[in-house]
């Protein structure tokens, strides 16, 4: 099945076209306003359909684009990187103000970490898509996160990939550590960075 989303996927790429133009208008708005860029860098990704099709089967819905587009909320996902934990809730904030894009699910595993240590704020939001002659609400899924967090979750999603279990224990530990260690250090870079009273670091 190497064209499952067919024409859709028309629909999932100006989604995602959509989401990053929002992004960089948030940017612009601020920028605009003299007010810090949140934004360090970020990214979008439409799931490819080979993995659209095995969360459609894990989840036991049937095999159909209307699912995939509807019931599965991160056929369109956005990653935003920040430096600062606040800046992480400043562009939240900001994504939470447009009216074609409603907020239905907000899960702060900043405030409440998995187990694992994972920190992020994540949102799932209907985006109108206006296309010739129709308006589509479509799920997407936005990942918000600071630079550390994003490097740790890179780092943990390779465990996925590692077979030796005596291991994974000791890394997973490990792991959970620098997790916390991240959490403290972000704060601590924070703090030091409203004491230097600074709005903005220019690169
Ligand atoms: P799916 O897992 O995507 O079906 O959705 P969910 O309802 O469980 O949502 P959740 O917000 O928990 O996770 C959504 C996405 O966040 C995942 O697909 C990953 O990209 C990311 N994520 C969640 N938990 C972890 C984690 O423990 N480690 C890493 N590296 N990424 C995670
Ligand atoms: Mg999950």
């Amino acid at each position: 099945m190497s064209d499952f989303y067919g024409e859709s996927l028309f629909v999932l790429q100006s989604a995602l076209d959509e989401m990053l133009a929002k992004i960089e208008l948030v940017r612009k708005y601020r920028q605009i306003r003299g007010m810090r860029d949140p934004v360090e860098h970020y990214k979008g990704r439409i799931k490819t359909e080979e993995s659209m099709i095995e969360k459609l089967k894990r989840r036991g819905m049937e095999v159909t684009v209307e699912n995939a587009l509807t019931r599965v909320h991160d056929a369109v996902g956005v990653r935003i990187v920040c430096r600062f934990v606040d800046d992480v809730y400043e562009i939240a904030d900001m994504m939470s103000m447009f009216s074609d894009l409603e907020i239905i699910e907000r899960k702060d595993y900043i405030a409440s970490p998995k187990t694992n240590g994972y920190r992020s704020l994540h949102m799932v939001a209907l985006l109108s898509v206006t296309l010739p002659g129709e308006t589509r609400q479509v799920p997407v899924e936005i990942q918000i996160r600071t630079l550390a967090q994003d490097t740790w979750a890179a780092l943990e999603h390779q465990l996925k990939y590692k077979k030796d279990v005596e291991g994974v224990a000791l890394i997973q530990k490990e792991l959970k550590r620098c997790a916390d260690e991240i959490a403290s250090t972000d704060l601590s870079l924070q703090t030091v960075r409203d004491m230097m009273g600074q709005s903005d670091i220019k690169d």
